[in-house]
Order: structure tokens, then sequence, then C-alpha cells
């Protein structure tokens, strides 16, 4: 059966907030930190938003979460929180408006176990009335616009995702994210893009349909299948976070921009790497950075050494690093074909 394909050439907005696009990048902790959605907003991402904020943790001042919480610049500030307890989760919200958020999104959506056992993330799909007086709170708390990030249900016997987005809405919430999978999923299986058309027709705010969209064609067939109103694109960006603005143009017909092959990836590399060592220091910087390096070769598909590979992959010495992202994207250390 045919659905309708939504209109995503009209503007879209959350809360008043003017959204250029139908392309986002999704949070992924540890890895959507200010120097990736520097570059995905860069190369055209319509929305990028902060890795999950620990709430409790950021009311107290905890260093990694007060990172977490900086601002990329071009984009309306998207900040996520996760937490399980209104109070913690409303003052986190005016410490991130403080700090010049534009948009509050709340995660339940996350899977790992440290955070569920907490009822925080995923688990709060099994406590509707706990979920939807967070985002109550949420909302009481500051003026700004604040959406919720959630999965189809806990498992496949509670598939009650249009029922908390509707009561998110209900508490307030603009935008309602769905990952096609459920939390006892995790990342297996493949996301269900049909199933998010029931929440999009319990609520009536903007629905993104996320999970598994690595391309354009993903991309109109999970908003064909799914009636949302835009998607948003985790995995399919790492090393190549060019990819959620081609989406996007490609999405209103415009013509997509070119990637980046060769000799061209050699500065987008080094920024990217150079942004990770001042973000987080060189000597936690040059390991948070390792796993970039290897998916930005993998989504070059390279014909690398394995020895080479590896010395970039491992060095410790950020200008040895600097000079081999040079020798192997500009062609001068790949293996001959
Ligand atoms: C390493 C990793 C970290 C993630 N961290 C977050 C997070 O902080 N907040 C969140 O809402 N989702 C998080 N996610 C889930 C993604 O936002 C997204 O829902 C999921 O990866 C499916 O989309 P994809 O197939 O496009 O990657 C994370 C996913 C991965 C793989």
């Amino acid at each position: 059966m045919m659905h309708s394909v939504p209109d995503t050439a009209s503007g879209l907005s959350i809360g008043g907030q003017a959204i250029r696009n139908r392309a986002f990048l999704a949070p992924m902790a540890g890895i959507t930190d200010r120097p990736m959605r520097m570059l995905a907003a860069r190369y055209g991402a319509g929305l990028v938003v902060s890795e999950m904020i620990a709430s409790a943790a950021l009311t107290t001042g905890h260093q990694d979460m007060v990172r977490k919480l900086s601002r990329s610049p071009g984009l309306p500030h998207m900040v996520q929180l996760a937490g399980c307890e209104a109070e913690w989760m409303a003052q986190a919200a005016k410490v991130a408006e403080d700090a010049g958020a534009d948009i509050i999104d709340i995660n339940f959506g996350c899977p790992a176990k440290r955070v569920t056992n907490g009822y925080a993330g995923s688990a709060l799909m099994r406590v509707p009335d706990l979920a939807q007086s967070l985002v109550e709170a949420v909302a009481r708390a500051t003026a700004l616009p604040v959406t919720v990030k959630m999965r189809l249900g806990w498992d496949d016997d509670s598939l009650n995702a249009p029922d908390i987005a509707r009561r998110a809405v209900d508490a307030g919430a603009q935008m309602i994210t769905v990952h096609g999978r459920t939390r006892q999923q995790f990342y297996k299986g493949e996301a269900r893009w049909e199933q998010v058309r029931a929440v999009v027709e319990a609520v009536t705010v903007p629905v993104v349909v996320n999970g598994d969209i690595t391309d354009v064609a993903r991309a109109r067939e999970a908003l064909d299948l799914s009636g949302a109103a835009a998607v948003m694109i985790g995995r399919g960006a790492q090393g190549q976070p060019w990819v959620v603005g081609q989406v996007a143009a490609a999405l209103v017909g415009e013509a997509m921009p070119a990637t980046p092959e060769g000799a061209e990836l050699v500065p987008i590399v080094i920024e990217h790497y150079e942004g990770v060592l001042s973000e987080y220091g060189v000597e936690v910087g040059v390991r948070a950075a390792r796993k970039h390096l290897d998916w930005y070769l993998e989504a070059a598909n390279l014909p690398l050494s394995k020895a080479t590979r590896k010395l970039m992959i491992e060095s410790q010495n950020p200008s040895e690093v600097i000079a081999l992202i040079e020798g192997i994207f500009g062609g001068d250390m790949l293996e001959a074909a």
C-alpha cells in the first residue's frame, strides 16, 4: 500500500523555532560532541542535538556534563537531558536554558542498563505517569520548546510509543522523535519505520523517524512508511558528517552537495581531529578521536595497509597523526591498487 508522502518542502518549526530542513543529526553519547555537530551543521544538517546529559549530574556541575552543554555554532542549540526525577530534570532544564539552550529534548530512548536501572531513558516508557510528569516539569521550568526522543516501546508486547507520545504532547512536548526499535532490541534487528506511523497519527506535533537511515533512498522510504515530518540520522553520519546535509538537500529536490573525496578530506579530518583534542585536552582527545579516524577511513574505503591504519589509529602524537592524515587521505600513503 502506498502511503501519503509528507510535505517535506515547506518549513518545519518546533515551538516557534524555525528549522531549516528535514534531516537531523541524532544525539550519540561520546560521538556527537561539539566538533562532530559543527561539521554536520556546516554541511547542512537541519538540526543537531547534544549528547545525552544526566540531569542530576549537570545540576551539581559535573565537568563532563557541563562540557556536553556547550553550544556548537550555526543552528538552534538543542540540549538533551536524561533523568527520572522531575526536580532534577526541571533544574537541569534551567541550567541548560541559562547556558543558551534553545530547545530541550528529553531522553526516553536510551537502552543502557546503567540508565534504565534508574528508570531513566527507555525505562520511562514502562512508567507512563512518571514519563509524563517529567515532561510537565521541564515544560514548566523553562520557556523553551520541549521535545522527546523515544523508542517504539519497551518490548514487542508493549509498543506504547503512541500513548507515551500523546501524553508527552499533553504535557507540552512540541516534537517527538521515534527510533523504530524497542528497548529490548537494543540495536539489533531492523528499525521498523512503519510502526512510527501510529505515533504520527496519535499526535499533532511534528514526528521525526529514526533508525537505520543512512542515505537518501532510505530516508525517503522511512518518511513514506512512517508519514513522519523529518528524519534523524545517527550512525550513518559517522565518518561522513555531510550525509545529513546531503539527505536534507535531496529531500527538497535540491542538488546534493558532493561527497568530499581524496585530498578534500584532509582539512575536514584534521579539523575534526583538532576539534576533539581541544574539546577534551590532548591526553583524552587522542583516544576520543580514534573512532572518528577509523570511521573516516571506513567511509572513504581507501586501500590502506593494516600497518598504516594501525599507526594512525594508535598514535598518541598529534603531529604524527596529522602527518598521517595528510599522507593517507591525500593519497601518498595508499597501497597500489
Ligand atoms: C554510541 C551511541 C550513542 C547514543 N547516544 C544517544 C544519546 O545520548 N541520546 C539519544 O537519544 N540517543 C542516543 N543514541 C541513539 C541514537 O540517537 C539513534 O536513536 C540510534 O542510533 C538509531 O539511529 P541510527 O540507526 O541512525 O544510528 C545513541 C546511539 C549510539 C550508537
